[in-house]
C-alpha cells in the first residue's frame, strides 16, 4: 500500500499553489472582473462560461457545472487520481509530497526511490517480450497464434514470456543487493525459509500490466497448459494495488471513447482488441470496486459490465448495479450485457465476430431496465402488498442515486409500474434518506434561496463572516433541512480558522456526504460578486440576524407549549423574550 497523504500537507499544498496559476497552464484565461474566463474544458461552447476566482480558490463552470479547486481541476482534466493530482501539485510548486505517520511504506516513499521502482519494473517488462522472440519461445508463440493473437496486437499489449528455469530474470537485472533488493519488493523475485531467491514468474506468457499513465506496475504470467495456478499475478506493491487498477485501461483512456467495456479476464481484453474492439478493461481478478468506477467515469460516460449467464453471473450484476448507483447522473449509463453459458467474451468474440459481439452488446439492458426486471418478478403487482413491497424493495437502492434527473427518471419508472403517485413515492424515498444519511435529503431551491441556504453561501464566499456567529446553539431550534450543513461548516470554520477559501473547505469534505451538497451552494457562491464586500457582510448579518430571530421565536414556542418547566428552563424563556424585543 502506498502512504496515504498527509492532511494538512494538502491544505497548505492548497494554500501555496494558485488555481489561476494552474489552470492557466492549460487553457487560455482572460480577466473578467474579479475573476478569470476561458471556455469551459469539460464541455463543447463557443462562449465562455468558465470562470476561476483566485480569492476562491476554484472554479465553476455556469454552463455544464463543473467546479472544484487545483486539485479538482488536475483530476478532472488531466484524468489523474486523487494521490497523482497531489503529486503534481506538490511537483509545480517545487514540494515533495508528506505522507501520513506510519502508512508510508517502510521503504520507497520517497520519490527517486519510486522512479527506481517504476524503471525496473519497464527492464523487467522489457525481459520478458525479448524471450519471447528467443528459440526457447517457440511453445508460447504457439500458444499466442493458437489463441488467435496476432504478433501485432502481442506487441501492443506488450505481451512477453518468462523462460523456464528459477533464476533467468535474477540473471539478467540484478547487478547489485540494491537491485535484488527492489526486485523483491515488486514481487519479481521471491525467496524461500533458506534464503534462496527464485523468480516468481517461470514458463508463462507474461501480460503486463500499466497504470493509467503507461508505467507498468505489474504482470500476469499464464501456463501454456492446464495447471494450476492458470495466472499467476504480481502481489500488491508500492506500486500496484489492484482494486485500483484495471488491465487496459491505459490504452482506452487514450481512445478519447465515451464507452467502455468491463470484462474479468486479461485474454479477453486482448481478443477483444484483435477483433477491433479496443476500448475494454479487465477487473484485475477482484470484483469491481467503487474506485474503479470513479475511475472509469471520470473519463467516460458509459460502463457496460459483461457477466457470465448463470445465476452467480446474475448476483455478480447486482452487486454491480448497487455499486454504480451513486454514481449515477444524467448522461451517465451503465449497462449490463449476460454472455451465453460457457462463453467468455474471448470465446464469444472468436466465435461470433466484431458484429455478432456488438449485436449483443446492443441489446444489453440498461441500469434501469435491469434493476426493474429484477425486482419485478418478486412482487405481484396486482395487489395492493405487492405494489407496497416493489417500493419497500426498490427504496433503499433509489435512495442511493444522487439527486437529478437520472434519479427522476427512475423515481417516475417506479411511480408508473406501482401507480403510486410521483409525489408520494419521492415523499417515501426521502424518509428512508433520514436514516442513511441525515444530510443527503436537503432540497435545495435554487429559484428561493432559504435563510440558512444564504447564510451558507455567504460563508463559502467569504469563511471568515464565521466570526460574526457567537451563538450556535439556538440555532439548532430551526427546522430546516439545510440546518446540519450549515452547523457542520460553522463547526468547521471556528476550530480551522485556516481554512480561508471556499477551495480549501471543498478539499476538507472531499469524499465526506457534506460534499455533493457543497457543490449545489458552491454554485450560488461563485456567481460574481457585483457587491462589495461591505454588501456581502451587510446581507450576511441581517440574514443571521433573521434567523436567530426565527430560532428564538421557535424556541420560545416549545417552551410555551411545555408543561412544568424546570428552573433553568424558566430562566431560558425569560432571556429569550427579551432578546426577541
Ligand atoms: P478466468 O478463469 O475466466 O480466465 O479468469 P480467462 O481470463 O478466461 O483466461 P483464459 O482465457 O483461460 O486465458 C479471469 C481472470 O481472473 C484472474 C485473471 O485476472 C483472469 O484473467 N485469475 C484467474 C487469476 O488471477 N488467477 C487464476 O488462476 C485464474
Ligand atoms: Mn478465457
Amino acid at each position: 500500500m502506498a502512504g496515504r497523504v498527509a492532511r494538512n500537507f494538502i491544505e497548505s499544498l492548497l494554500s501555496r499553489a494558485d488555481i489561476v496559476e494552474l489552470i492557466d497552464s492549460y487553457l487560455k484565461l482572460r480577466k473578467a472582473g474579479r475573476n478569470y474566463v476561458a471556455c469551459c474544458p469539460f464541455h463543447q461552447e463557443k462562449t465562455p462560461s468558465f470562470s476561476v476566482s483566485a480569492e476562491k480558490q476554484f472554479y465553476h463552470c455556469f454552463g455544464c457545472g463543473a467546479s472544484g479547486n487545483a486539485l479538482s481541476f488536475l483530476m478532472s482534466y488531466a484524468h489523474l487520481d486523487f494521490v497523482e493530482a497531489v503529486e503534481e501539485l506538490a511537483s509545480r510548486v517545487g514540494v515533495s509530497v508528506e505522507y501520513e505517520e506510519g502508512t508510508a511504506p517502510q521503504t520507497h516513499t520517497d520519490f527517486s526511490q519510486r522512479q527506481s521502482l517504476y524503471t525496473l519494473m519497464a527492464d523487467a517488462a522489457h525481459y520478458y517480450q525479448q524471450q519471447l522472440r528467443q528459440p526457447l519461445a517457440s511453445e508460447a508463440v504457439t500458444y499466442l497464434k493458437q489463441r488467435g493473437l496476432t504478433g501485432k496486437i502481442a506487441q501492443t499489449f506488450g505481451i512477453g514470456y518468462a523462460p523456464s528455469g528459477w533464476d533467468n530474470l535474477h540473471k539478467a537485472l540484478v547487478t547489485n543487493s540494491q537491485q535484488q533488493n527492489e526486485l523483491s519488493i515488486l514481487g519479481l523475485l521471491i525467496s524461500n525459509e533458506r534464503g534462496q531467491v527464485y523468480d516468481r514468474f517461470r514458463n508463462r506468457v507474461m501480460f503486463p500490466i500499466h497504470d493509467q499513465r503507461g508505467r507498468v506496475i505489474g504482470f500476469g504470467g499464464r501456463v501454456l497448459d492446464n495447471s494450476e495456478p492458470k495466472y499467476l499475478n504480481s502481489p500488491e506493491t508500492p506500486l500496484f494495488q489492484k482494486g485500483k487498477e484495471l488491465y487496459g485501461w491505459y490504452w482506452v483512456r487514450k481512445l478519447n471513447t465515451e464507452q467502455v467495456i468491463v470484462v474479468e479476464g486479461y485474454m479477453d481484453v486482448i481478443a477483444l482488441a484483435q477483433h477491433d474492439i479496443p476500448n475494454v478493461v479487465a477487473t484485475l481478478g477482484t470484483a469491481t470496486t467503487a474506485e474503479h468506477l470513479s475511475r472509469l467515469f471520470r473519463s467516460l460516460s458509459e460502463i457496460v459490465f459483461c457477466f457470465d449467464g448463470d445465476n452467480a453471473g446474475q448476483k455478480a450484476a447486482w452487486r454491480a448495479l448497487e455499486l454504480a448507483l451513486p454514481f449515477m447522473e444524467a448522461g451517465r449509463q451503465v449497462k449490463f450485457m449476460f454472455l451465453p453459458r460457457e462463453d467468455d467474451p474471448d470465446s464469444l468474440v472468436r466465435r461470433e465476430g466484431k458484429t455478432g459481439f456488438l449485436q449483443r452488446l446492443a441489446q444489453a439492458p440498461s441500469l434501469p431496465e435491469f434493476f426493474f426486471n429484477q425486482l419485478m418478478p418478486q412482487v405481484d403487482l396486482k395487489n395492493i402488498e405487492g405494489k407496497a413491497r416493489l417500493i419497500e424493495l426498490a427504496k433503499p437502492l433509489l435512495s442511493k442515486l444522487p439527486s437529478g434527473a437520472y434519479r427522476d427518471l427512475m423515481l417516475r419508472e417506479l411511480s408508473r409500474l406501482s401507480h403510486v403517485d410521483l409525489k408520494k413515492l419521492t415523499t417515501l424515498i426521502k424518509s428512508q434518506e433520514v436514516t442513511v444519511n441525515p444530510i443527503l435529503i436537503t432540497p435545495i431551491n435554487h429559484a428561493n434561496p432559504s435563510l440558512v441556504g444564504s447564510i451558507i453561501q455567504c460563508l463559502l464566499r467569504k469563511p471568515d463572516l464565521v466570526n460574526y456567529i457567537s451563538a450556535i446553539d439556538i440555532l439548532q431550534n430551526i427546522n430546516s433541512a439545510e440546518l446540519p450543513l450549515l452547523l457542520e461548516l460553522v463547526r468547521l470554520l471556528k476550530n480551522h480558522p485556516e481554512l480561508n477559501t471556499l477551495g480549501a473547505i471543498y478539499e476538507h469534505w472531499r469524499g465526506s456526504p457534506y460534499a455533493g451538497l457543497l457543490k449545489h451552494y458552491a454554485l450560488k457562491a461563485a456567481l460574481p460578486l457585483n457587491s462589495e464586500d461591505s454588501h456581502l457582510i451587510a446581507e450576511f448579518q441581517d440574514a443571521l440576524k433573521r434567523l436567530s430571530q426565527q430560532a428564538i421565536e421557535a424556541r420560545i414556542e416549545v417552551l410555551l407549549h411545555q408543561r412544568d418547566l424546570t428552573m433553568s428552563e424558566k430562566e431560558e424563556l425569560k432571556s429569550l423574550l427579551q432578546q426577541k424585543v
